[in-house]
């Protein structure tokens, strides 16, 4: 297969890169960019494990194919802090051990901060329902529903911080 030239943005990047035409998302992100926050789980769009942000919506990255991508704007897991800052829901994880092997948190990290964009507060039940995309086999999720919980309220208070 002849390879194709791709020109998109990343985390705020210019990138081009040429690629096999049938190259996924996913895989280019770690392949030929080198962004390995994004994780292959089950490869059939089932976990979430692989999710990044596309032209401001969620996709798991394992069913696009990059070619698909060319002018787009991506955002990975690596650029979603500010400088030296991280995200709220970044932080939120940390503080609340939102974790334990990490193979899921960068789509549990993602998801929950597209779910918090469209409700800033969300009931229990929101929060499962918002995160029900992204599978993770250590936690037993109750961290992670915690960890977004706090995550809206540190939001809310940079949000008041600001006005
Ligand atoms: Fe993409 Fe599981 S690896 S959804
Ligand atoms: Fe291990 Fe979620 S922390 S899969």
């Amino acid at each position: 297969m002849k390879p194709i030239e791709l020109n998109l943005t990343v985390n705020g990047r210019d990138e081009t890169v040429t690629i096999p035409p049938n190259r996924t998302l996913l895989e280019m992100l770690r392949e030929d960019l080198q962004l390995t926050g994004a994780k292959e789980g089950c490869g059939h769009g089932e976990c979430g494990a692989c999710m990044v942000v596309l032209n401001g919506r969620t996709v798991n990255s394992c069913l696009v194919l990059a070619a698909e991508t060319a002018g787009a704007n991506v955002v990975t897991i690596e650029g979603l802090k500010h400088g030296d800052t991280l995200h709220a829901v970044q932080q939120a994880f940390v503080e609340k051990s939102g974790m334990q092997c990490g193979f899921c948190t960068s789509g549990q990290v993602l998801a929950a901060k597209a779910m918090l964009d469209e409700i800033p507060e969300p009931t229990p039940q929101q929060i499962r329902d918002g995160m029900a995309g992204s599978f993770c086999r250590c936690t037993g999720y109750t961290k992670i529903f915690e960890a977004v919980e706090t995550a809206a309220t540190l939001l809310k208070a940079r949000r008041k911080a600001r006005a």
